[in-house]
């Protein structure tokens, strides 16, 4: 007898056997106990989840000869179960609209509704990949839904439920399959294996059902595939992922812990020997990117074991990777992964971009909120005007001690470790410092004496320009400073205007500095009014100033623009008027 392959060999014959589709069948089930069974069906999904196999289940169900009345059971023996099965049946007619799409086909086909079955209790028609049928056939299908004969079913199976017309869905009971989960389909594969007595690493199938993704006939594929090499033998992970040339779960894990250490070296020879090895690489990026989105939801969410496809070995890999990790490096990774799949799938040379990609991925530094650079800016500020932290002592080793460490005040990522792992605990030589601290001199420019004051008399613009010169030091509260307009200068009051809340908000925790920079500029105590909102300024802000100057330039540019003799004749050829000028 010739070989059977494996999903024609074990296509479910009962609504029991069909897996991971429990939704379709219980619906199905009960509607034909309660005698209630629709005349049109729509089943929609992915490839090789069932569609098929459930529509022959359900004709057999309703023409089974056991009882005097449709089955939710159908026997499997019964002249009319073996003739559906073996696609022979009169009375069940199955269209592969793939191949029938002419108008006069259906036509043809149609006719036939009109007559009484021939043998069996109802006439089932069986329109598979419904949605290629042209839209003339469409309509002659559209009559005959509207009056169906009594004894008719119509089961429509299609991939792409969104070109069927709505006219033929909303006639329609429609059940949606779904893909099935890599665990359910891993245990389909080892039963599988079991009738055919041949035996495979748990491992070793879940390679092979991961890569099904989802399609038990792609599962059962695969599987020929790999029981066609190994014969009888035992499945194990290194023959399948050899024999299906796919990245398995060990080239993962280790590919991200070489990117974890920045270990760039480390990344491309575990590429290259995979690559040599005969994965496939576009897939192999596919699968890195699904491992790194793991990875990312096993660092933010707490026992994930359900978002992430992974046995709970596989969860401890994960987990103990994601230990190794900085907080925020995973999305991070993930994004820049992302951008080289969505590449490499175009170019002519996938190898280069993925390498490349790898060496990136080494080199990225993780992401940190907005509100911890601020902090670490205003840290490092201080620190350089001498304020903040405590002065560091830069002399040598005292009294024969270690030498005296600065506050570890937080770290710029730059002075972290090199790599991503964090430093073992023990070891204490490679503990890195943070960077040493600079130690200004006291005659810096933020210091108040520093210069000469130029007196009460002097303009307000000329004041505020020596002010901000001040804090040209403190490139935060400077750049803050930037927003503010005087609105108001008199009797020892400076009164600065913000846009908004947030920057006043900031800018009042340096008042102190603030006023005393004022007060020495202007040669007498002077104190500092913030407010909020657009108040009319004496002395517009540097940024409005800024994007006042911009405005202007691109008016400008867009002027000499228009009056371009080229623009002009071009205006007059085309017989038209310039609509927009863009300006960079
Ligand atoms: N839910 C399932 N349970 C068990 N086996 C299944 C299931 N889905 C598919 N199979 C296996 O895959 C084979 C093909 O299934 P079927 O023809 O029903 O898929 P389909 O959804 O109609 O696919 P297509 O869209 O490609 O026509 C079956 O013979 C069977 O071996
Ligand atoms: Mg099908
Ligand atoms: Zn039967």
């Amino acid at each position: 007898m010739s070989y059977l392959v494996l999903a024609r060999k074990y296509r479910p014959q009962r609504f029991a056997d069909l897996v991971g589709q429990e939704h379709v069948s219980r619906t199905l089930t009960n509607a034909i106990q309660q005698n209630r069974v629709h005349h049109a069906f729509l089943f929609t999904g992915a490839r090789g989840v069932g569609k098929t196999s459930a529509a022959r289940i359900l004709a057999k169900a309703l023409c089974c000869e056991r009882g005097d009345a449709p089955t939710a059971d159908p026997c499997g023996v019964c002249e009319q179960c073996q003739e559906i099965a073996g696609g022979r049946s009169v009375d069940v007619i199955e269209i592969d609209a793939a191949s029938n799409t002419k108008v006069e086909e259906t036509k043809s086909v149609l006719e036939g509704v009109r007559y009484a079955p021939a043998r069996a209790r109802s006439k089932v028609y069986i329109i598979d990949e419904v949605h290629m049928l042209s839209s003339h056939s469409f309509n002659a299908l559209l009559k005959t839904l509207e009056e169906p004969p009594p004894h008719v079913v119509f089961i429509f199976a299609t991939t792409e439920v969104h070109k069927i017309p709505v006219t033929i869905l909303s006639r329609c009971q429609r059940f949606d399959f779904k893909l099935i989960a890599t665990t359910r389909l891993t245990e389909h594969l080892q039963s599988v294996l079991a009738k055919e007595k041949l035996a495979a690493d748990d491992e070793a199938v879940r390679v092979i059902a991961r890569q099904a993704a989802g399609s038990v006939r792609d599962g059962l594929s695969l599987l020929d595939q790999v029981i066609a090499y190994v014969g009888d033998a035992k499945l194990t992970r290194a023959i399948v992922a050899d024999v299906l040339g796919v990245a398995d779960r060990r080239l993962l894990v280790e590919l991200a812990g070489h990117v974890l250490e920045r270990d760039a070296g480390a990344t491309l020879r575990a590429l290259a020997r995979a690559a040599d090895g005969g994965v496939d690489l576009g897939q192999l990026s596919r699968a890195f990117l699904g491992f790194l989105r793991d990875l990312e939801i096993a660092a933010r969410v707490k026992d994930a074991g359900d978002l992430v496809d992974a046995t709970p070995d596989e969860l401890r890999e994960i987990e103990a990777l994601v230990g190794k990790g900085a907080p925020g490096v995973f999305a991070v990774l993930f994004d820049r992964w992302a951008r080289l799949v969505d590449e490499a799938s175009k170019s002519q040379t996938p190898r280069l971009l993925v390498e490349m990609a790898a060496v990136e991925l080494c080199a990225a530094e993780p992401l940190l909120p907005i509100g911890d650079l601020l902090e670490r800016l205003d840290a490092l500020e201080a620190r350089l005007s001498g304020g903040g932290a405590p002065a560091p002592r830069t002399g040598g080793p005292v009294g024969g001690g270690a030498p005296a460490r600065p506050a570890p005040a937080p770290a710029p990522p730059a002075a972290g470790p090199r790599s991503w792992a964090s430093p073992p605990a023990s070891s204490t030589s490679a503990a890195p410092s943070a960077p040493a601290p600079v130690q200004m001199a006291p005659s810096a420019p933020a210091a108040p004496s520093a210069a000469p004051s130029l007196g009460a008399s002097a303009s307000p613009a000329e004041i505020w320009r020596a002010v901000l010169a001040r804090f040209e030091s403190k490139p935060v509260l400077g750049s803050r400073l930037a927003y503010a307009g005087v609105t108001a200068f008199d009797r020892g009051t400076l009164t600065l205007a913000f846009p908004d809340k947030y920057t006043a908000d900031a800018v009042e925790k340096s008042r102190k500095d603030l006023e005393e920079a004022l007060s020495a500029v202007v040669g007498q105590p002077t104190k500092v009014v913030l407010v909020t909102g657009e108040a009319p300024a004496i002395l517009k802000s540097e940024a409005s100033a800024e994007s006042d100057a911009l405005a202007a330039d691109k008016k400008r540019r867009e002027t000499e623009a228009r009056q371009h003799p080229l623009i002009q004749k071009a205006q007059d050829v085309f017989n038209t008027a310039l609509k927009e000028v863009k300006t960079p």
